[in-house]
């Protein structure tokens, strides 16, 4: 059996630790220092949460679920991209903070961010991909997964996980 969420669920763990780190910058006093580093967090979020993770959402999985006759009750798809939309004014707003130096807007932005994204990021492992495991066909999960393969070789996830992994170190280790 093919299954299509187990490499986004893997995603989402990378997303949800570099949120918990951002929280920590955000609940320290080195101002200065959380200005520095967030553009590599605003990297981090358009490169690998973003770029990678959310095309594969919106480009394949939610195209496929989109299908008629795939969510015949009810299709939180919708949601879903507008939460995306929301996470990126988020970000939009985390960079125009950062070229004010305007540390309580980029502090104010990135909690949002965070809370946001745990939330999305919950529904769509809890509720989202079980009902795509549920109702896509064999034929449309294998379908998916040669998308998935596409853009693997396209964008090199390898070296993106490896690239945001160590990246993740220095941030955190600045922090420490
Ligand atoms: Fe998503
Ligand atoms: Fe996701």
């Amino acid at each position: 059996m093919i299954e299509v969420s187990s490499r986004l669920m893997q995603e989402h763990q990378l997303i949800l630790k570099y949120i918990d780190l951002l929280y920590r910058y955000v609940d320290s006093d080195k101002n200065n220092l959380f200005l520095e580093k967030a553009p590599l967090f605003v990297q981090f979020i358009k490169e690998f949460a973003d770029k990678y993770h959310h095309a594969k959402e919106e480009n394949i999985l939610f195209k496929a679920l989109e299908e008629p006759g795939v969510l015949t009750h009810c299709n939180p798809v919708g949601q879903m991209l507008h939460e995306h939309d929301l996470g990126r004014q988020f970000v939009t707003s985390m960079i125009e903070a950062c070229d004010k130096s305007d540390i309580h807007s980029l502090k104010e932005n990135a909690k949002n961010y965070g809370l946001l994204l745990r939330d999305h990021i919950f529904k769509e492992d809890k509720i989202l991909y079980p009902m795509a495991e549920t109702n896509l066909s064999e034929e449309a999960k294998l379908a998916i997964a040669v998308e998935y393969q596409k853009v693997e070789d396209e964008l090199d996830g390898d070296k993106i996980y490896k690239n945001f992994k160590t990246l993740y170190d220095e941030l955190e280790l600045a922090i420490n």
